[in-house]
């Protein structure tokens, strides 16, 4: 890098155009910071034309052609997508050429394979923007906390869900008119269904948990529920009882296996994710040593994830610079985590609410009753709503295995009195 560091830029969309803005608007700050100045080199897009003003002199539609440039010291890849985005990123980590990247879902899915790659060529992977957009939780785990044990993380992941869920609470807005609200706003990925199945989450749930624990989590090792089925009802009931309804990613480990899930639960609104609003992400670690920790900002957006990015490109450099070239034998014990298996959901400790739809006449709550007590899932509180042909039961559970709860849901469905278990939610951020 004779006169700056030459960066390559894989995509100009809502990422790379905010990424490009910041290396132009605050280029004499980075070059302070990174010891070096910054210069765009080639960027990559689909279409030529529509980027043709944006001032970008080695703009091409040949993504391999910035890979390959020898001047390139350094990918960003903020295109998308798991292909060709994998066959790029290998390529440049395999010639030695630092890789930066937003992309969740490559990470999430080959995340090991890729660090392992960057390792044996002694290049640097960054990937901070990947979870939660401008908020640092990368570095925080892999760097602040490398010294602690993690005991568990919980995120509030996905803004478009944070926002639909937002809405629908404090405005009994419906599910299909904040989703429009969100995807006008541009949170949503092009298919929202990323968002609201959980799909978002689960990719970043995956990368949290490999982080913290030391695993090969993929986003197919994450159990997945999205929002989809949460109702109003579900959300009056729980602010009635103290709580606000998140979409949840929670990654733990216990006896020697780690676990990650993601799937709306109710927060007692006293916990400090429940403060958690609109489309903004926030992640909550539970470490040995330091205790609680959250991380809050916005997980989404051209300027918050440039500015995660822009900080990944000032480590390359600095690393650059130092001519950091550690030993390969404590590379590769860095880049390969020991193999934590990954444990069965259903060995996961979990808190439940479960909204019944039931007959109402003698003995229904002692069938419930029994059912819930055949699996030993005990029952910390239940209540009523409505009568006759409205009746509902309204149960909250002890801490129990999630096993247990499905036996227990299945039973329920089996008895005459009970028309529909109408919902289930998990119960997080209490005695579970
Ligand atoms: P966009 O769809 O806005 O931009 C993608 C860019 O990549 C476009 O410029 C597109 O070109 C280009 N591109 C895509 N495929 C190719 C290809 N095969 N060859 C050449 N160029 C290609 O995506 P975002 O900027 O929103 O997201 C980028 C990445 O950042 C994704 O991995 C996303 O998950 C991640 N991310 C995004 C956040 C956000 O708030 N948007 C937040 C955190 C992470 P063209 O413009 O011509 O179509
Ligand atoms: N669609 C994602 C979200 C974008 O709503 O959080 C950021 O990853």
């Amino acid at each position: 890098m004779p006169d700056g560091l030459v960066v390559g830029l894989l995509g100009h969309g809502t990422v790379g155009a905010g990424v490009v803005r910041l290396l132009r608007e605050h280029a004499d700050q980075i070059a302070v910071r990174a010891g070096v100045p910054m210069r765009l080199g080639p960027v990559a897009v689909r279409d030529l034309a529509r980027h043709s003003g944006a001032g970008l002199p080695r703009l091409t539609d040949d993504p391999r052609a910035v890979v390959a440039a020898e001047d390139v010291d350094v990918v960003v890849e903020v295109m998308g997508g798991v292909d060709p985005a994998r066959a790029l990123v290998t390529s440049a980590l395999q010639r030695g050429c630092s890789v930066v990247t937003a992309n969740k879902a490559l990470i999430a899915r080959h995340g090991a394979q890729l660090r392992a790659l960057a390792a044996a060529s002694g290049a640097r992977l960054e990937y901070e923007a990947a979870v939660a957009g401008g908020v640092p939780i990368i570095k925080p785990l892999r760097e602040s906390l490398a010294g602690d044990r993690v005991r568990r993380v919980l995120g509030i992941l996905n803004g478009t869900t944070n926002y639909i869920l937002t809405r629908m609470s404090e405005d009994a807005g419906s599910f299909a008119d904040a989703l429009a609200d969100a995807q006008r706003l541009g949170y949503a990925e092009a298919d929202p269904s990323a968002d609201v199945e959980g799909h978002d989450a689960a990719q970043k749930a995956a990368i949290l948990a490999s982080l913290a624990f030391d695993a090969t989590v993929t986003d197919a090792d994450v159990y997945r529920e999205g929002i989809t089925g949460v109702t109003t009802t579900d959300i009056a009931h729980a602010a009635r009882m103290g709580y606000v309804v998140k979409l949840l990613a929670i990654a733990e480990q216990a006896d020697g296996r780690v676990g990650a899930r993601v799937h709306p639960a109710l927060v007692p609104a006293s916990h400090p994710l429940a403060a958690v609003r609109d489309a903004y992400n926030a992640v909550f670690v539970e470490g040995e040593a330091a205790g609680s920790l959250m991380f809050y900002g916005r997980g989404a957006g051209a300027m918050p994830t440039a500015s995660a990015v822009v900080g990944d490109l000032v480590t390359v450099a600095r690393a650059l610079l130092a001519g950091e070239a550690p030993p390969k034998t404590l590379l590769r014990a860095r880049a390969e985590p020991a193999q934590v298996p990954v444990a069965d959901v259903a060995t996961a400790v979990v808190q439940a609410y479960v909204l019944l739809d039931v007959a109402d006449e003698p003995g229904v709550l002692a069938a419930v009753a029994g059912a819930f007590g055949e699996r030993s899932v005990s029952i910390r509180s239940v209540w009523q709503e409505g009568r006759g042909e409205t009746a509902q039961l309204l149960l909250i559970t002890h801490a129990t295995l999630e096993g247990d709860l499905r036996a227990t849901l299945d039973r329920l469905r089996t008895l005459p009195t009970v028309r529909d278990v109408a919902s289930v939610l998990r119960v997080e951020g209490g005695e579970a």
